[in-house]
This record gives structure tokens, C-alpha cells and sequence, in this order.
């Protein structure tokens, strides 16, 4: 009996497009669809077809490629980035431009780099659990999941403490409208214009945070425009925010929900494993990860795609949440087995633009584990599931709220 197809980004598909995916991977692993933006696109579902467009030349990440790139301005890429002078930065363009601006922030983001940044994230983690550990219940998106990569990436880039407050209300408003542009939109905007008077005002000051990096590289002949370093600033910005606090909240609830691989995760914080704790990130990441679709890419040239032809200009959508469950790469890929070591996922991308934030992600992540676990030892959800919300919004996937219970620590 032939299977129905799926409506796509309906009722019901927010809180578990999984099923939808599986049909499209089985069905039409390369789909023509027309997204609620009304722009249309091809979305890629399965692993090998999956990983090879993310490293496939011929797939740009240029918006001007998109053939019908004035018909859709605005309705592509970040909300408001064009109005916003931000276009130039990393998701945006290709090498040689790729090349020389992903050399200039590279060194930052090293494993040893990011590990010295360590104490700092867990200090942060600790005082934001010391918020809610007294009261026995807290919403974990709001009061913990958010506030940490905003306050983690503030500090990294070099915005002052007294001005953090700021970025965590545009954050907020990022979050709170997305799935509507225009809010998003708005934020973007604050942020930018926040991010050039800063880029100003350090020029007199310069530190060892990564904004006066930056701004060293633009004096130093490195051909970084300001335009360029203020770009570089917003999308370290943007790319290591929701995507971290979408990581802790999806992967907070696959665990509250599953109590036998939360034990498992227990005894491993518990007894010191951190290579388990490694492990169970990466697995939260392939079951339920923030990014949901990679970001646009646009063919240059015809080319075939899973057995379709693809037209140039034609834009494709990767969609890392299918490929993540595709039963040909992964075994059992809907069972959740934080143990998992054969676990290539795409969740960080693959290729030229694999997350360039990716070590302090997974530091990130393993920290607000093993908090959460270590200081509310009883943790559960509070409330009936089915009152579980997700925000809209095509590349993200992430909760509204996620509340929980647990003893009042003393
Ligand atoms: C917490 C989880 C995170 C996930 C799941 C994630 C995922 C991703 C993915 C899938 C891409 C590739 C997008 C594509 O090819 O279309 C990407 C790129 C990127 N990410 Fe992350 N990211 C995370 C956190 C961060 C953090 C904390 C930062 C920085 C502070 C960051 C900075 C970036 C940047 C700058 C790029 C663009 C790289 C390039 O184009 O060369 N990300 N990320």
C-alpha cells in the first residue's frame, strides 16, 4: 500500500517532524517543497546525500546565487541581515573571502583555546543554577539554557559587563519572535549597531578578547574591512547562541524523558567519566539537535542531486534532523543510546563551513550537564507533556519553555 506523504511544516510536524522525515528519506530523499516563507527550495534527508552536498563546490553559500535572489530578499537567510550590514560573514560567502576571514577567527576557537575558557562557563553554569536551586522548580530555557551561551560569548568577545544586559534583552527578543522575521529582524539590528560602536570604542583600548583580535587583524593589513569585523562579531554571536541553548534545552528533554539512559548519565557524572559525558553530547545532538536544516546554499551549475536534477540557482536545504536518523547510516537511529560511538552526525555541518564554534559548543554542553545533574539530583518534569511548546522558525528547532521540578537544594 503506497504511504501518504507528509504535510511539511503543518500542525503536529513542530513538535515531531521525525516521522515526516522518515517518509521523505524513504520516498523522496530529494524533495522540491514550497517552505511557509512561499519560497521554494530542495531538501536534502538523506545521510550520504546529506553530507556530500555539504561539501559540494558547486552549492554556494552566496544569496546573490539564488536565482531568484531579488524576488526572495528577505524572505533568505538571517532575518534583517541586509538591512542590518551584516551580510558579509561566514554563512554568506564562499572562498577565497570564506578562506581569509575563517583564518582570522580560527585560532580563537582552538580546543586548547577553548578549554582555558572552561572555569569560566562551569562558574556561570553554577551561579545561574544558584538562581532557581533554592525554589524546587525553574523554566530551563529561561533561566538557564539562554542566559549561558549569551553571558559565555559576551565574555569571549569582549563585551563589558555592564552592557551584557543589553545583549541578553535583544537576545530575548531574538528568541521570543522567532518564527516571525520581523522580530528577529529588529534584534539584528540592535545588535549590529551595538557591535560598531563597540568595535569604535575598543579601537582605544584594545584587549585580548577576540573583538580587539579582530580589530587587530583589520589594522594590520589583513584585509578585514570594519564592515567585515563587525560581521564576524554578529555571527559569532548569532550562530553560538540559539543553536547552544536549543542543544541544552532538546537534549534536557530527551533525557527527562528517557529515564533509563538520564541513570546512565547520572552514574557517569557521578563516578567522573567524562568521556561518557563526551559521548551522551554528541548522541543528544544527532537524536534531537538545535540546527534542524543547514543554512541556505545555492547551485552554481546544473547538477544531480540523490537522482534529481538541480537547476543553477536553484536554492537546497540539507536537513541535518533526518540525515541524523537515517537507519542506513545509524543503527537504531530513533532509539536514543548516549553510549553511541559510531556517531558521525552532521549537527555540527561537514565541510568548509563545519561549526566553527563547535569546541566551545561541546564544552558548553558537557558543563551544563553535569551541573544540572550534579546540583538537582531529582530532576523531572514538571507538568503534563502534551503542554510542551516549540518555537517556529524553518532552521531552528528548540522548546519555548521547558519546566521542571526537583528538590529545593539547602
Ligand atoms: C551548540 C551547538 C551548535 C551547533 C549544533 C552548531 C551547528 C552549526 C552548523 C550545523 C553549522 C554549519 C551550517 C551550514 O553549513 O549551513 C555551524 C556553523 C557555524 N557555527 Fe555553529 N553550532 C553550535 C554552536 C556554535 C557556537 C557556540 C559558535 C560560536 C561561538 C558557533 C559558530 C559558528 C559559526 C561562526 C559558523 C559558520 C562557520 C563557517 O561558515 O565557516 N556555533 N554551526
Amino acid at each position: 500500500m503506497a504511504e501518504e506523504p507528509p504535510e511539511l511544516f503543518g500542525p503536529g510536524f513542530t513538535a515531531d517532524p521525525y516521522p515526516a522525515y522518515a517518509w521523505l528519506r524513504r520516498n523522496e530523499p530529494v524533495r522540491w517543497t514550497v517552505l511557509p516563507s512561499g519560497v521554494p527550495a530542495w531538501l536534502v534527508t538523506r545521510y550520504a546525500d546529506a553530507r556530500r552536498a555539504l561539501a559540494d563546490p558547486r552549492l554556494s553559500k552566496d544569496p546573490q546565487r539564488h536565482r531568484a535572489a531579488e524576488h526572495a530578499s528577505g524572505r533568505v537567510g538571517i532575518p534583517g541581515e541586509r538591512r542590518a550590514n551584516v551580510t558579509p560573514h561566514l554563512l554568506n560567502i564562499d572562498p577565497p573571502d570564506h578562506t581569509r576571514l575563517r583564518r582570522l577567527v580560527s585560532q580563537a576557537f582552538t580546543p586548547r583555546r577553548v578549554a582555558a575558557f572552561e572555569p569560566r562557563v562551569r562558574e556561570l553554569a553554577d551561579r545561574l543554577v544558584d538562581g532557581f536551586a533554592a525554589r524546587g522548580s525553574a523554566d530551563l530555557i529561561d533561566e538557564f539554557a539562554f542566559p549561558l551561551p549569551i553571558y559565555a560569548i559576551c565574555d569571549m568577545l569582549g563585551v563589558p559587563a555592564e552592557d551584557q544586559e543589553d545583549f541578553r534583552h535583544w537576545a530575548g527578543m531574538m528568541l521570543h519572535t522567532s518564527g516571525r522575521r520581523g522580530g528577529v529582524a529588529r534584534a539584528v539590528k540592535h545588535m549590529r549597531a551595538y557591535l560598531g560602536e563597540l568595535i569604535h570604542r575598543k579601537r582605544d583600548a584594545l584587549g585580548d578578547d577576540l573583538i580587539s583580535g579582530l580589530i587587530r587583524a583589520s589594522d594590520h593589513g589583513e584585509h578585514l574591512s570594519e564592515e567585515e569585523a563587525a560581521a564576524m562579531a554578529f555571527i559569532l554571536l548569532f550562530a553560538g547562541f540559539e543553536t547552544t541553548v536549543n542543544l541544552i534545552g532538546n537534549g534536557m528533554l530527551s533525557l527527562l524523558r528517557d529515564p533509563g539512559q538520564l541513570a546512565r548519565l547520572r552514574a557517569a557524572v557521578a563516578a567522573g567519566d567524562e568521556e561518557f559525558v563526551a559521548l551522551a553530547a554528541e548522541e543528544l545532538l544527532r537524536f534531537d539537535g538545535p540546527v534542524e536544516l543547514a543554512t541556505w546554499r545555492f547551485a552554481t551549475e546544473p547538477l544531480t542531486l540523490g537522482g534529481r536534477r538541480v537547476a543553477a540557482g536553484d536554492p537546497v536545504l540539507v536537513v541535518l534532523a533526518a540525515a541524523g536518523r537515517d537507519p542506513e547510516r545509524f543503527a537504531a537511529p530513533d532509539a536514543l543510546d548516549l553510549g553511541r560511538t559510531d556517531n558521525q552526525h552532521l549537527g555540527y555541518g561537514h565541510g568548509i563551513h563545519y561549526c566553527l564554534g563547535a569546541p566551545l559548543a561541546r564544552l558548553e554542553a558537557r558543563t551544563a550537564l553535569r551541573t544540572l545533574l550534579v546540583r538537582l539530583p531529582d530532576l523531572r518534569l514538571a507538568g503534563d507533556e502534551s503542554q510542551l511548546r516549540w518555537r517556529g522558525g524553518l532552521i531552528m528547532r528548540g522548546l519555548r519553555a521547558l519546566p521542571v521540578e526537583f528538590s529545593p537544594e539547602r
